[in-house]
């Protein structure tokens, strides 16, 4: 039986403002996406998921959103927009768009009217005084609060230039559901949507303890019940368009069940399982998740970085060289997801084994975490780094030569670089294209579950069909199980040992 795309589809990151740049002003641009298009039609990913590139004044990098119907001029035009869509779909990837419901930018016309008196019912107003109107901190540090000059408050979970909408109020629904329309009419393949439990606000806005205000199932700031109704929605209006398409929820939860609620047949087709890329480097705790949420989730998706949180190749331990673990634990994590059922979500440059960046210079920083946390919060900057394409010195193809990238690149980038890794059939990008075609060969062919055979402890052993996967999050060397023939190695497998840090994938008809 046909599956939807989405189901088992790997799709693949790209923040925008760090992919490559074709205009020469040092940021990532539509054009400069639309060139490097083929790069991920070899990679062997199935979509691209692409982050805001609308009108915004950059408080969040984008995630500030002032006209949700237009391009901003930093990344290009609605027909450069419509180019890149065109010529992805040429070379058959689908194309997903980041949609921001939680929040809009000051800049907003929206919230300008509202500064000046009009339509505050469309955002979150209170009155306060000289206190702001409840104890909610923002997401990025700081008050959850702002004043305005004529004394009243506006709620801002993030940072103050992204004022959260009021979803209690129908112009909110109406007004989102013309901007899918918009995209949809534009021919994308889905969304994204940012901050998807967030949107409601429980009733009263009551004082929250500090745990209450961390990502969970539910609080009065988290997961409302009433936000499933938008979903239902808006799957409606996904549905009306013909060649699926689809929708995947930014869901920060504490619990697989939540997640699931998300992803009843009338909401959205997705979530992201963001259980993996919070967990350490070992084996129980990555079969507890996959466990968990395969016993949750119908249309699971996996995910190990993404541009909000540290590398994996760094959080699994400092990853450039062969003598620390972090890359070849990265690339062992890469087959345990790929090999697992429903869809993985891959993060540009993670195809290169990119550490995180620890080292930028503070006037560089740019994140609103780092800011608003006056420097004691490094923030995100780290993983949002310019790719690094080809090339021995900044801007390493990212940008025309001469030209600086917006964050800084690190020197040792130079032997990361796309160009060089292509032409080395053992480095990170060929064992990546190698993994996606294997995945893409097994399509299929494969059982739906996940059977779990005897290991060690510190191993995981798994079949679906007829592959099975192995990886040995331990320190000692672990026995294969039976097998015909390895199809796959995170590293190259000899004999009848997974050496630590590996994973393979092995084949038995
Ligand atoms: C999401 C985005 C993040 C952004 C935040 C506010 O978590 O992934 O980058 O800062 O929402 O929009």
């Amino acid at each position: 039986m046909e599956i939807p795309w989405w189901r088992d589809a790997v799709v693949y990151e790209i923040y925008v403002r760090s992919f490559a740049d074709a205009s020469g002003d040092g940021v990532g641009d539509l054009p400069g996406i639309r060139q490097r298009l083929p790069y991920l039609a070899e990679l062997g990913v199935d979509a691209i998921w692409l982050t805001p590139f609308y009108r915004s004044p950059m408080a969040d990098g984008g995630y500030d959103v002032a006209d949700y119907r237009d391009v901003d001029p930093l990344f290009g035009t609605l027909a450069d927009f419509d180019a890149l869509v065109a010529e992805a779909h040429r070379l058959g990837l689908r194309v997903i768009v980041d949609i921001v419901p939680n929040h809009s930018s000051s800049e907003h016309e929206w919230f300008q009217a509202a500064l000046r008196g009009e339509g505050r019912e469309r955002y979150m107003f209170r009155d306060g005084g000289d206190l702001p109107p409840n104890n909610w901190q923002s997401t990025f540090s700081g008050p959850a609060w702002t004043k305005t000059p004529d004394g009243q408050w506006y709620l801002h979970l993030f940072a103050s230039g992204q004022p959260d909408f009021n979803w209690r109020n129908p112009e909110v629904h109406a007004e989102f559901l013309d901007v899918l329309r918009f995209w949809l009419d534009r021919e994308v393949d889905g969304f994204r949507i940012d901050v998807a439990m967030g949107l409601y606000k429980a009733e009263g806005l009551p004082d929250t303890p500090p745990e209450d205000q961390a990502f969970k199932a539910e609080s009065p700031i988290w997961g409302r019940p009433e936000v499933h109704e938008v979903y239902r929605e808006w799957r409606k209006v996904l549905d009306s368009y013909p060649g699926e398409r689809m929708a995947i929820g930014e869901v920060w939860t504490d619990s697989a069940e939540d997640l699931a609620l998300y992803v009843r047949p009338d909401e959205l087709h997705q979530s992201f399982n963001f259980a993996w890329l919070e967990a350490p480097w070992s084996a129980p705790a990555f079969r507890k998740i996959i466990d968990d949420t395969l016993d949750a989730v119908t249309a699971p998706t996996w995910v190990l970085s993404n541009h909000d949180v540290v590398r994996h190749v760094t959080r699994y331990g400092e990853g450039l060289t062969d003598s620390t673990p972090g890359l070849a634990r990265g690339r062992a994590a890469l087959l345990a997801m790929l090999a697992l059922p429903g869809s993985a979500y891959l993060y540009q440059g993670e195809e290169l084994g990119l550490p995180e960046v620890k080292d930028l210079p503070p006037e560089a920083r740019q994140d609103p975490i780092f800011v608003r946390s006056e420097g004691r919060l490094p923030g995100r900057d780290g993983c949002r780094v310019p790719l690094p394409w080809s090339g021995a010195a900044e801007p390493y193809g990212f940008s025309p030569d001469g030209v600086r990238p917006w964050l800084p690149q690190p020197a040792e980038w130079a032997t990361l670089n796309a160009e060089r890794q292509a032409g080395d059939p053992g480095s990170t990008l060929s064992f990546y294209q190698e993994a996606l075609r294997a995945r893409r060969a097994l399509r299929g062919s494969l059982d739906d579950r996940v059977t779990w055979l005897e290991s060690p402890a510190d191993a995981l052993f798994f079949s679906r069909g007829p592959l099975t996967c192995v990886i040995n999050c331990g320190s000692e060397p672990v026995q294969l199980p039976p097998h015909d023939r390895v199809l796959i190695g995170s590293a190259p497998i000899e004999g009848h040992l997974l050496l630590p840090d590996t994973a393979a994938w092995l084949y038995t008809p």
